[in-house]
């Protein structure tokens, strides 16, 4: 059997000690799970280790904790696969990031996590009258929820999240992926003041700064991050929300500064935002980041000639991906969280005649979802 070493932080609040790390060697194989070795270690060696858990599953969510510098969950983490990444030999487990840590590995969830989960309304408001038997729902509909619905609010979003690190009271990934599920359910009857008020608060959707680091640290692919992008694009793009924030306006000066100039021409788009150099919103905005500016210009990352007499010279390739999205019908979500094989093309391709192109290749149901 081989041997794993599992170097937890150790930490408890109410002893007043420094936290500190320790290690503990434990005999499971290679499939056992890195929570297993935790309660191993705490069964054998040691009975005062913190460590919350419950199904052992990956349905559950409590076992969240940071496995080698990664957030993930402790039950659904291979100790053969968490070595490979494990710095010395040694695989280092400590508690979620952005959380107080109540003991061990053991986070606070209450104040940074569920209180906004309640933020969000995380419940249907059904539209009235409410039908007698069931609500019947478009199949597309439901395609464009589930992978919201897949979280298992674990908090691994959450624990890496760079704008909550700046703004800890940033709604955050896990309750703005939540309320996708209830923005993007044509049963809700709320969703025009759900997104309103989502956009007008200043922790709200706007405040991501598309880091895609809960994208990477979700276990259960939920992709928070693109369920606030579609927040977005609801709130600007279906509902015409000009938000005080200046977020949706900042999006479009985005989008617009990289059709112009095929990158972004940084010097363009803090005026641009609030509707351009001269418009009379965007001077005191530009005096404000006047410091900014000047140290731009000190250090030789702008000149005034490159931010005044910039040639605008998009790539006719950008141009052409441009006026391909936009002349579409209708706006196209992708959703390629559900996947598997459709029925009838899974027939089609059984039939003699119809074995020529895509045979076999798996379908993703609704992938597409036409807006
Ligand atoms: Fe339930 Fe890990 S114990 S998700």
């Amino acid at each position: 059997m081989p041997e794993y070493t599992l170097k937890l932080r150790r930490y408890d609040p109410e002893s007043g000690q420094a936290p500190y790390w320790q290690e503990f060697k434990v005999d499971l194989a290679g499939h056992h799970s890195v929570l297993e070795g935790i309660l191993d270690a705490r069964a054998r060696l040691d009975g005062s280790i913190g460590i919350r858990c419950s199904c052992r599953a990956a349905i559950c969510g409590s076992c969240g904790v940071r496995i080698n510098g990664q957030p993930g969950l402790a039950c659904h983490t291979h100790l053969d696969k968490a070595l490979k990444t494990a710095r010395d030999g040694a695989i280092e487990v400590e508690p979620m990031g952005n959380m107080p840590v109540v003991k061990d590995l053991i986070v606070d969830m209450e104040a940074v996590h569920w209180k906004k989960i309640q933020r969000v309304t995380p419940w249907l408001i059904a539209k009235e009258p409410v039908p007698e038997r069931e609500y019947i729902v478009p199949h597309e509909a439901m395609v464009d929820v589930t992978q919201s619905m897949a979280c298992i609010q674990c908090g691994a979003c959450v624990s890496d999240c760079l704008s909550m690190e700046v703004d800890p009271l940033f709604i955050g990934p896990a309750a703005l992926a939540k309320a996708y599920r209830f923005v993007g359910d044509p049963r809700d009857d709320q969703q025009f003041e759900r997104l309103n008020d989502l956009a007008e608060d200043p922790h709200g959707m706007y405040d991501c700064t598309h880091c895609f680091e809960c994208v990477d640290a979700c276990p259960k692919g939920v992709n928070p991050m693109g369920q606030i992008m579609r927040l977005r694009r609801r709130a600007g793009g279906d509902h015409h929300i000009d938000d005080r924030n200046n977020g949706h306006r900042h999006e479009v000066a985005f989008t617009k500064n990289i059709r112009r100039n095929g990158i972004l021409h940084e010097p363009d788009l803090l005026a641009d935002s609030y509707g351009g150099k001269f418009n009379p919103r965007a001077i005191p905005v530009l005096l404000k980041s006047l410091p900014v500016i000047l140290r731009a210009l000190v250090r030789g990352k702008a000149t005034p000639g490159k931010a005044l007499l910039h040639t605008h010279k998009a790539p006719k390739d950008v141009k052409r991906i441009y006026s391909q999205i936009e002349d579409r019908e209708e706006r196209f979500e992708l959703n390629l969280y559900v996947t598997g094989y459709d029925e009838e093309e899974t027939e089609k391709a059984d039939e003699p005649a119809a074995a020529s192109e895509g045979e076999g290749q798996p379908s993703a149901p609704g992938a597409e979802v036409g807006r």
